[in-house]
């Protein structure tokens, strides 16, 4: 039998060549994720940025060294996770001339959701943690409120025995001065969560 290592390899090895939506005519490289398969928390975002899908790698733009900088802060170590995303090609609109990006459509979505649900199935985290509103819209329930429901554990889970949803660090950034602080430390706080759950 494939050890978890094998089946994810396999897993990216299929989804590098994936053309089920049309994403894949505007992507430089599939961001499928990257961490430990045998990790026992997952984080899921958006979709890739430019960075993302300039490198092949998750989170690794502004907004992922703003995550790096927090999980740190946590006691939670990169490596020791798996970190990926909803859709796993960069999703984007040209606005005068230029690439901006975009959320992914619903048909992406659910054009990519298998990968993902893959992926969970291999890892079987103890921990998900969705980063942002539709990550945990998604995978937690329909028409999260990032305000009331951040933070906080849900039991039970189809792809976890807990979850929780942490703001999204690019959201974070969007905050200024004090704001950012009080967004950027809540961050941190739940992430401390998670890590004390380990
Ligand atoms: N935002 C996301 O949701 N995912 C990334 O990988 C980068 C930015």
């Amino acid at each position: 039998m494939a050890s978890p290592a094998e089946e994810m390899e396999a897993l990216r090895q299929q989804a590098f060549n994936c053309t089920d939506c049309d994403l894949a005519c505007t992507r430089r490289h599939v961001v499928f994720g990257e961490g430990n398969p045998y990790a026992e928390v997952v984080l899921v975002g958006e979709g890739p940025g430019e960075w993302e899908d300039r490198t092949g790698r998750p989170f690794v733009g502004r907004a992922g060294k703003l995550l790096d900088a927090a999980l740190k802060e946590a006691g939670l170590r990169r490596e020791e996770l798996y970190i990926t995303n909803i859709v796993k090609c960069r999703a984007t609109s040209e606005v005068g001339g230029r690439l901006r990006n975009r959320p992914p459509r619903v048909s992406e979505v659910r054009a990519c959701r298998k990968w993902l649900e893959a992926q969970l199935r291999i890892i079987h985290p103890e921990v998900l943690v969705c980063i942002g509103g539709p990550a945990a819209s998604l995978l937690l329930h329909k028409g999260f409120k990032m305000t009331d429901e951040r933070g906080k554990w849900f039991p039970d889970t189809p792809y976890a025995p807990l979850a929780m949803a942490v703001l999204h660090p690019a959201y974070v950034l969007r905050q200024d001065g004090e704001d950012f602080l009080r967004a950027r430390e809540l961050l941190i706080e739940d992430l401390r969560k998670v890590r004390e759950r380990l």
